[in-house]
């Protein structure tokens, strides 16, 4: 047998047979190892990985990230530089286009955006008809994917400007449904957008207009929710993300596609983690109690939230900018209580054994939500706030998908541990 330089030799000792699989980027070819048979007409090797731990989906030049260095680069630039230097909406291009925008295509994009802000006036009915005390993701996640019947044309894909338009409304539209659905929760009326505004500085007018002529946000607040959206705007194939890309290799329309992505999202061991985090820190109330605590997380009663992840067994970089920004935001709101619980929350985790050795250190969500108190926002309303940052992301990833031509439908393979060939006995002769 002659050899590949990069490859792995794989004997199959039930045959005794080698094979000779290419290496090509770090991977293996799942399709190589399925040649591996015992007899032609077995089914060949497959590879069991509940979780993806160590599975690529895809081939993707969107986002990177080195877990064990605590790096995540979008499109190349560090986050640090962009959360620091840039827009949300600048970000949102640099993700969905590949590259930074010129002066043109960047003003041409945020007139693009500020005006598709607006639903159409049967979206607004839609969700007034939500019971009073819906969670707003369950309203964004039904309202998102509503929008695939206003926009029939958008279940045409392979048209690169019906896509572009789409990503357009959606972008544009994502705080407009999530403002409605937190002046649901409240009972008040909802806010239309005011095309004056930026994105970030629209979207506080809609959550907290009240009778004013106009709504002006003070500019840091409006700043550390620009760069809150920045730091969420895209992770690579996060949970949410692999929902969009499985839904969206079934070929349906992108709102169909990133409705199931706010589904992955809501769930507290991803997005929802941030009101998770919050409602544990309340819990806790007081420093005092933090050691009892831990002890319960030590002996498996429940999850440290806002620590942890399957990329980053370092500190998240997203955490470490996200604690500055919660400084600034202080200043205008006042010190969050909690703030002082989570603190030594972190320096208790990060010197104890059990959260050393598993390399558990926060993550994203474990300030962002004290941030978001200050900002008003209950707890259930963090979680929207996290999809509104990050729809550029899933829709530069849904984009690569449908462009992508290796890729085909998300259909796993299964080891199937069921009954076989029963024979089936009729009901009423099975209860006689
Ligand atoms: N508190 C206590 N123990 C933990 C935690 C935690 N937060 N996270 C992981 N562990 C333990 C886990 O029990 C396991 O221990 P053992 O080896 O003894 O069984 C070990 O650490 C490895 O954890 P895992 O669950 O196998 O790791 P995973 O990669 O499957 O899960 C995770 C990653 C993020 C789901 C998990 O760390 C977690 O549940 N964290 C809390 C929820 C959270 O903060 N999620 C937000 C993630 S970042 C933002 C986002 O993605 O939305």
């Amino acid at each position: 047998m002659t050899y590949v330089t990069d490859s792995l030799t794989v004997r199959d000792n039930r045959t005794g047979q080698e094979y000779d699989v290419p290496i090509t980027d770090g991977t293996i070819r799942a399709g190589d190892i399925g040649q591996i048979k015992v007899a032609d007409d077995e089914p060949g090797l497959a590879v069991y990985d509940p979780g993806f731990l160590n599975t690529a989906s895809c081939r993707s030049a969107i986002t990177f990230i080195d877990g064990d260095k605590g790096i995540l680069e979008y499109r190349g630039y560090p986050i640090e530089q962009l959360a620091e230097n840039s827009t949300f909406l600048e970000v949102a291009y640099l993700l969905v286009h590949g590259s930074l925008p010129t002066k043109d295509e960047y003003d041409q994009w945020v007139h693009n955006i500020t005006y598709h802000t607006f639903v159409h006036e049967n979206v607004k009915s839609f969700m007034e008809g939500f019971r009073y005390d819906a969670h707003p993701m369950g309203m964004l996640m039904a309202s998102v994917g509503a929008l695939s019947t206003f926009y029939p044309e958008s279940r045409n894909i392979s048209a690169a400007d019906n896509r572009a338009i789409q990503v357009i409304r959606m972008i544009a539209k994502m705080p407009t449904l999530g403002a409605f659905s937190f002046r649901h929760a409240q009972g008040k009326p909802y806010v239309y957008p005011d095309n004056e505004l930026s994105y970030a500085a629209n979207f506080l007018s809609m959550l907290f207009k009240m009778s004013e002529m106009k709504y002006e946000p003070d500019e840091r607040l409006v700043k550390a929710l620009d760069t809150l959206f920045i730091l969420h705007a895209d992770h690579e194939q996060n949970a949410s993300t692999n929902a969009v890309r499985a839904v969206g290799s079934t070929q349906v329309d992108p709102y169909s596609a990133v409705s199931a992505g706010i589904g992955a999202l809501f769930g507290p061991l991803h997005g929802g983690a941030n009101e998770a985090v919050l409602r544990m820190l309340r819990r806790i109330g007081n420093v005092s109690e933090i050691p009892a605590f831990i002890e319960g997380v030590k002996n498996g009663n429940e999850k440290l939230m806002g620590f942890g992840h399957r990329v980053y067994k370092n500190y998240d970089p997203r955490a470490r900018i996200i604690k500055k920004a919660a400084d600034d935001v202080f200043d205008v709101t006042g010190v969050n209580p909690l703030l002082a619980v989570a603190l030594e929350l972190e320096k208790i985790a990060l010197n104890d054994e059990y959260f050393v050795k598993r390399r558990l250190y926060p993550n994203v969500d474990f300030y962002s939500g004290l941030i978001y108190e200050a900002l008003q926002f209950p707890p259930e309303f963090f979680t929207v706030l996290f999809a509104i940052g990050r729809t550029p992301g899933w829709l530069a990833q849904w984009l690569e998908l449908v462009q992508d031509k290796e890729q085909k439908i998300a259909r796993p393979k299964q080891i199937y541990t069921g009954d076989r060939t029963l024979d089936f006995t009729p009901a009423e002769e099975r209860w006689a």
